[in-house]
């Protein structure tokens, strides 16, 4: 029995030197001081504040501070992050062309690292991870310029026009002007969309060592830069089991609606593990609990629909099928509770932005998160390069043979 009541008998394995744990169930790769997790009883906080009252109280903007600095700002420093962020938000025009080179069609996660990625090429003087102006400036560009990246991505997708953006905003409404308004149009910021958007960012702020999070430590462990790094994280944050998720409900809903809207139908195929279907949105390698963002995200939801163009038909299904596995042995006994994007998708939709920038939303809310995780990780003098073993199982050695002989 490993930690939180999972059985990792058959995934953890001391071999001579080195320990089997397939997927890391018990491998703790780092000490942090950034994010606390009890998946037995369900808490989360970042820097010692709960989530339910960073979630209440606080901004992105402000939450973005406490993950990367390590304390709430005072009203002047929170002034000066958000002054800065600010005046960081344009692109260099050449990176238009950047986007102009990806067919039409484009999946807008790909596009976003790509153009993390890419970022490294347009600011080469701040690329040395050591030097702590450069993290800086770095820190300040990723923060303000990950959102207009996104919102390109979408205009692309969407065969608009690219808007500047508008830095009479903050960063969440700007990022809702670039990606919703028209250049010909009076724009009608929401504030209850924009303050909705700006909550469930602070929800996935971050989440200590999660696979992008791990990804970007391991890329930075090399000493790569943070754009690079950020960028490895992006990738990882884009599969089904991951980041994915939140656009993978979606379809399931559609999916089940489509098809009659039988829920326990759905249910026994899942625990039949039919064609490998998962109850997507639902389990989590620590929660072993209600994820405390799946109970925040829930309210939301509800609060979001009632002012924003009425109900969802896809919201009752879902709490339909989330009350049908709550009460079903199968769940039940595998400790699996829905996540934090059980109901993020259907939140998303109702914003207008189409599934496809869904797991975007993600990375923007996400990115704090990585950023503050590298600078610990490169300001740790016990860092080492990330280098994990493995157990080999191939063939013993053998000799060469030659082609004409095989
Ligand atoms: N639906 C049905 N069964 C599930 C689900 C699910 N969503 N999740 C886990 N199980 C079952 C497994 O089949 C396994 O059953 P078994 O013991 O009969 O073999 C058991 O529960 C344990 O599951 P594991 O896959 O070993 O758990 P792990 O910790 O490796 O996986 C994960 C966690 C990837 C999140 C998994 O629960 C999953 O695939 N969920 C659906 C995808 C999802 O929602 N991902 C988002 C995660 S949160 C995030 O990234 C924001």
């Amino acid at each position: 029995e490993g930690n939180n009541g999972l059985d990792i008998s058959s995934l953890l394995k001391t071999t001579g030197d080195v320990t089997l744990d397939v997927g890391f169930v018990n491998t703790a790769s780092c000490k942090s001081e950034i994010t606390y997790i009890d998946g037995g009883e369900g808490i989360l906080r970042y820097r010692g504040y709960p989530i339910e009252q960073l979630a209440a109280k606080s901004s992105f903007l402000e939450t973005s501070y406490l993950l990367i600095y390590g304390e709430l700002p005072t009203a002047t420093q929170l002034e000066e992050f958000d002054q800065r962020i600010r005046r960081h938000t344009l692109l260099l025009e050449d990176m238009k062309g950047f986007f102009n080179g990806f067919p039409r069609d484009a999946h807008p996660m790909p596009v976003l690292s790509s153009a993390v990625s890419a970022l490294g090429t347009f600011y080469q003087d701040s690329l040395d991870p050591f030097d702590p102006e450069a993290v800086e400036i770095s820190t300040i560009r990723l923060m303000a310029k990950l959102p207009t990246i996104a919102a390109y991505a979408f205009r692309k997708s969407q065969g608009q026009p690219f808007l500047y953006p508008n830095n009479d905003y903050n960063l969440v409404e700007n990022f809702l002007w670039m990606t919703f308004g028209q250049p010909t149009e009076d724009y009608q910021l929401d504030p209850v969309v924009a303050k909705a958007l700006d909550l469930l960012f602070i929800l996935h702020a971050d989440h200590e060592q999660n696979c992008s999070t791990s990804t970007v430590r391991l890329v930075g462990s090399s000493e790569a830069n943070l754009f690079s790094s950020i960028s490895a994280g992006i990738h990882a944050l884009s599969g089904p089991l991951h980041g994915g998720a939140n656009s993978a409900v979606l379809t399931m809903l559609d999916q089940i609606k489509e098809s009659g809207g039988d829920v326990k139908d759905f249910v026994s195929k899942v625990k039949n593990k039919e064609e490998g279907v998962k109850l997507m949105g639902f389990g989590h390698r620590v929660y072993k609990n209600y994820d405390p963002r799946a109970a925040l995200v829930k309210q939301t939801a509800h609060e979001i629909f009632s002012k924003v163009g009425g109900g969802n038909p896809l919201l009752d299904l879902a709490m339909e099928l989330e009350q049908t596995a709550l009460e079903d042995d199968y769940f039940v006994e595998r400790k699996l509770y829905p996540n934090v994007d059980f109901y993020t998708g259907l939140i998303y939709e109702s914003m207008g932005f189409p599934s496809n920038m869904f797991t975007v939303l993600f990375a923007i809310g996400r990115l704090p998160g990585w950023i503050a995780q590298w600078r610990e990780m490169i300001n740790d003098p016990a860092t080492k390069i990330g280098r994990p073993r493995q157990l080999y199982v191939g063939s013993p050695a053998r000799d060469y043979v030659a082609a004409d002989a095989r």
